[in-house]
């Protein structure tokens, strides 16, 4: 067994997706200064994650920007082939991709739903299925997955985001279970994060009040989202399994 606290990644390859901006952005920096490689996935975000790539590689760790669309199986293949034969094994996989959209539910097309179920929810079964055989194969590796406090709060004029959010965590306990003691597998759920999803570019004056309604009467920053993600991916919460940890400024007190 390692030593009794680290929160060192030294050797590690790590692969974020959704990593050009925001949360995935901050973990991939995160990951890359406690000494992981990084494998940036991005979605039509080439300039940001080539940024970020060059970030990573300030920091003295190795960085890959690969571009897929976590929603579609062919592109997650396609990358976790590429990925497993250039970069080598994965042994920490983000599942950080996702997209929100507001809007009454008798609004709601099945467009919209597919979309965010395909985007927030399906990607984990697709990036899952896509690594974890390598992992198995291996005996060892972290997935987290990107909940939120919506899954649990609920909110008006987000059903499909908050239904998708609940089957991340669904899936997280599933796989949590069918694959420990090996594989480490557990979800965050932040509250509230100051990235481009909560903006007022993309939520109306009353959601961004409601989200400052909380405990703690702020928001994120992603970086403090990222900490999380940090003692996930160490070994320092190898007795971590199936878990939803919540960063939320108290939104949710479970
Ligand atoms: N910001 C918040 O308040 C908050 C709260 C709880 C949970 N989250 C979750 O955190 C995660 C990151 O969100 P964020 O706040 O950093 O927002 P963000 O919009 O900055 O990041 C989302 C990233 O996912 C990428 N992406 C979207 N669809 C993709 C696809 N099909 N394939 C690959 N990449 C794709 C986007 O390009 C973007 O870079 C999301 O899963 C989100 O639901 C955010």
């Amino acid at each position: 067994m390692s030593a009794a606290f680290t929160l060192s990644l030294s050797g590690r390859m790590a692969l974020v997706t959704g990593a050009g901006t925001g949360i995935g952005r901050a973990i991939a920096l995160a990951f890359a200064q406690a000494g992981a490689s990084v494998v940036v996935n991005h979605w039509g975000r080439a300039a940001l994650a080539g940024e970020l790539a060059r970030e990573i590689e300030d920091t003295g760790a190795r960085a890959w920007v690969v571009e897929a669309d976590v929603s579609q199986a062919g592109d997650v293949v396609r990358m976790a082939e590429q990925v497993q034969r250039t970069c080598g094994p994965v042994d920490v996989l983000v599942n950080n991709a996702g997209i929100i959209q507001e809007k009454p539910f008798l609004q709601t097309t099945e467009e919209d739903w597919d979309r965010m179920l395909s985007t927030d929810l399906k990607s984990v079964f697709l990036m899952s299925r896509a690594f974890l055989p390598a992992m198995v194969a291996r005996q060892r590796g972290v997935i987290i997955n990107m909940a939120s406090d919506l899954a649990v709060l609920g909110r008006a004029h987000y059903a499909p985001y908050c239904a998708a959010k609940a089957g991340v965590i669904g899936i997280t306990r599933s796989l949590a279970r069918e694959f420990a003691p090996a594989i480490r597998i557990n979800a965050i759920a932040p509250g509230p994060v100051n990235t481009a999803m909560v903006s007022p570019e993309s939520m109306s004056p009353e959601w961004m009040a409601r989200e400052l309604d909380i405990p703690q009467h702020r928001i994120a920053e992603p970086q403090e989202i990222a900490a999380t993600a940090l003692f996930l991916a160490s070994d320092s919460s190898r007795f971590y399994c199936g878990q939803v940890l919540g960063p939320n400024g108290g939104s949710v007190m479970a």
